[in-house]
C-alpha cells in the first residue's frame, strides 16, 4: 500500500527559541507528528499545530523514558501512515545524536528522509560566553567527546587530548569530571589550562564556572547542576566572559584579568 509519509530529522539547538533555524521552523510549522527529545523547550514545542501528535521519546543520561528501537519503530509507523514526521532533537543532530542510527533504520524500512541541521550545545555555549573554539596561533582545533559510551566507559586516548593547542569539549560528562581531570593531567597537559563548565548553554538561565584543568573535579562537585552541562578544556576557553550585563559593571582591571 502506497504511503507519501516522511521523517524530517531536525535540530532544535541547544533549547532557546532564538537558535531555531528557519529550515526547523518550517519543518516544525507542517508537522503531523512530532517525536522530541527531553532537552527540548516547550516554546519550541509550541511551534508545531496544536492538531499534531507530540510524543516525548527524551532520553536524560540513564534515564530511558522510551528506547531507541521503540523511537525507529514508532517513526516508521506514522510514516507508514502518510504522516509528515518531525524527529526533533536537541542541538545539532549530528552531534551525539543517534542520527545515524535513525536514517539507517528510516532507509531499511523504505521511509524517505531529509536532516536540517542545528546549533550544536558548544556553538551556543561559545556564543554565550564569548569565547572562540578555535583561536588563530593558539587553538587550532576542537574535538567534541563524550563521557557516556554505549558500554559506559570513557575512552580518553584521542590523539588531541596532549595538544596544547586542542580545544576540547566534552558532552554527557560531568560525571566523569575527576578520570577526564587526572587523565588530562596525565596525557601531559598543563595543570594551569583553563576550563569550562557551562550549564544551560545557549538559554536564559545558562551558567558558567571557570577555573583550571587541576580544579576541574572540584569545580563540578561544588555545582548542584539541574540542566544538561557541558566541560571545555584548552586555552581558548581562557578568554569565556561572563554575560554581557554581568560584563558591563566589571571594572576594566578586573576585566583584563580574567584570562
Ligand atoms: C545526547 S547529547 C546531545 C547533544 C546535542 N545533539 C547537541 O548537538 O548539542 C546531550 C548532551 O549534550 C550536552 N548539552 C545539550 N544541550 C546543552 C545545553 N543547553 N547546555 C549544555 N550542555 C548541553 C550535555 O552534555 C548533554 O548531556
Amino acid at each position: 500500500m502506497p504511503h507519501n509519509g516522511f521523517v524530517s530529522l531536525v535540530g532544535a539547538g541547544p533549547g532557546d527559541i532564538d537558535h531555531v533555524t528557519l529550515g526547523a521552523l518550517k519543518a516544525l510549522q507542517t508537522a503531523q507528528a512530532l517525536l522530541y527529545d527531553a532537552l527540548v523547550s516547550e516554546d519550541i514545542l509550541s511551534l508545531a499545530p496544536q492538531r499534531c501528535v507530540k510524543i516525548c521519546v527524551g532520553k536524560r543520561g540513564d534515564r530511558l523514558s522510551v528506547s531507541q528501537d521503540k523511537t525507529n519503530a514508532l517513526m516508521v509507523r506514522l510514516a507508514q501512515k502518510g504522516l509528515q514526521v518531525v524527529r526533533l532533537k536537541g542541538g545539532d543532530p549530528s552531534v551525539f545524536g543517534r542520527v545515524e542510527e535513525e536514517r539507517l533504520y528510516l532507509e531499511q524500512h523504505g521511509i524517505d528522509h531529509k536532516t536540517l541541521p542545528g546549533v550544536t550545545a558548544a556553538s551556543a555555549a561559545a556564543a554565550q560566553f564569548s569565547f572562540p573554539l578555535t583561536h588563530r596561533g593558539e587553538a587550532r582545533s576542537v574535538t567534541f567527546l563524550t563521557g557516556r559510551t554505549k558500554d559506559g566507559a570513557i575512552d580518553l586516548r584521542h590523539e588531541s587530548l596532549n595538544d596544547p593547542m586542542a580545544s576540547l569539549v566534552f558532552y554527557m560528562s560531568s560525571h566523569n569530571a575527576a578520570h577526564i581531570e587526572s587523565s588530562l593531567l596525565k596525557a601531559g597537559r598543563s595543570k594551569q589550562t583553563p576550563v569550562v563548565i557551562i550549564e544551560n548553554a545557549g538559554r536564559p538561565e545558562g551558567q558558567m564556572r571557570t577555573g583550571a584543568l587541576d580544579d576541574l573535579a572540584r569545580l563540578v562537585d561544588h555545582a548542584a547542576f539541574s540542566g544538561p552541562v557541558l566541560l571545555g578544556v584548552g586555552s581558548a576557553f581562557g578568554y569565556a566572559r561572563q554575560t554581557l550585563v554581568q560584563r558591563q559593571v566589571l571594572p576594566v582591571a578586573t576585566r583584563s584579568g580574567m584570562r
